[in-house]
């Protein structure tokens, strides 16, 4: 195949779901794992639709022999794969006082591990294409979260596990960066703030020195730029697009 191959996790909602679109748009053909078979397929063909080419991957990011079998299925029809976007994730709020192990457990194998299996399995086909690898961690990924504690380990983990690849696999010609959101409007933030007190509610909104919270395209045209040509020496690059609230204390007058 001649035209880019991308590969997109978490592809069926929010921040994957506007970046599977913007591949789609700039010609690609997309691979769209996500843990629900019918969300996929509805997916992939509203890309149809739009002049894309989406293939639906059921898999759960928690579980490596599925993820192995996604990237194989994909490289399978495409012979090739350019562009890797590990975008699924989850998150719950609790202190370490509050939560179980099973729960840190399983927010590690999908956030931790995922992101791990993503590349493991990708990577051979990025290294013959000399592609890109790009994970979203958080602006949890940079700082503390007050009552995140499992995500925001999982995240910080995500930025040093990415950094490595670019030592890893620059040499090699393939370029990995990471990609830090502030608050971002897709399910998983609307779920976080319907679950906050109003004072919460009003903290976050207060603490964006642009007054606002992100949109999904927002940061998927941040991913076309990074896995494009425009970005050629950009390698474990950790880009925050939040707002500005990572940058310093700050509270809206
Ligand atoms: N929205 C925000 O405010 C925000 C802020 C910082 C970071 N992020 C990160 O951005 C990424 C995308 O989140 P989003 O906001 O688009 O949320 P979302 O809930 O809309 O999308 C997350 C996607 O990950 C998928 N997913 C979760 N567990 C999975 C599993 N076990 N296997 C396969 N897929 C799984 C979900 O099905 C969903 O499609 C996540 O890694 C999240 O941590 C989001």
């Amino acid at each position: 195949m001649d035209r880019e191959c991308a590969l997109v996790t978490g592809a069926t909602s929010g921040i994957g779901w506007a970046t599977a679109c913007a591949l789609a748009q700039r010609g690609a053909v997309v691979g769209l794992l996500g843990r629900r078979r019918e969300k996929a397929e509805g997916l992939a063909a509203i890309l149809r639709e739009i002049g894309g080419e989406g293939i639906p991957l059921p898999a759960d990011i928690g579980e490596p022999r599925q993820v192995e079998a996604a990237v194989a299925k994909l490289v399978a029809i495409t012979g090739r794969l350019d562009t890797v976007v590990a975008s699924a994730g989850m998150a719950f709020a609790g202190s370490i006082m509050d939560i179980t192990e099973e729960q840190w457990s399983r927010l590690m194998r999908v956030n931790l591990d995922g992101t791990f299996y993503t590349a493991r399995f990708t990577m051979p086909h990025l290294l013959k294409s000399k592609g890109t690898f790009t994970a979203i961690s958080s602006d949890a990924g940079v700082q503390g979260a007050p009552g995140y504690a499992a995500y925001c380990a999982s995240k910080h983990g995500v930025i040093g596990f990415v950094r490595t690849l670019a030592l890893d696999h620059g040499p090699q010609g393939v370029r990995s960066n990471v990609i830090c959101p502030g608050m971002v409007e897709t399910p998983m933030s609307d779920e976080a703030m319907a679950s906050y007190s109003e004072a919460e509610r009003t903290f976050y909104r207060s603490n964006v020195p642009l007054g606002r919270f992100g949109k999904p395209n927002e940061v998927a045209k941040a991913i076309l730029h990074l896995t494009s040509e425009d970005a050629s020496y950009s390698n474990g690059m950790v880009y925050s697009i939040d707002g500005g609230s990572t940058a310093g204390y700050f509270f809206a007058s």
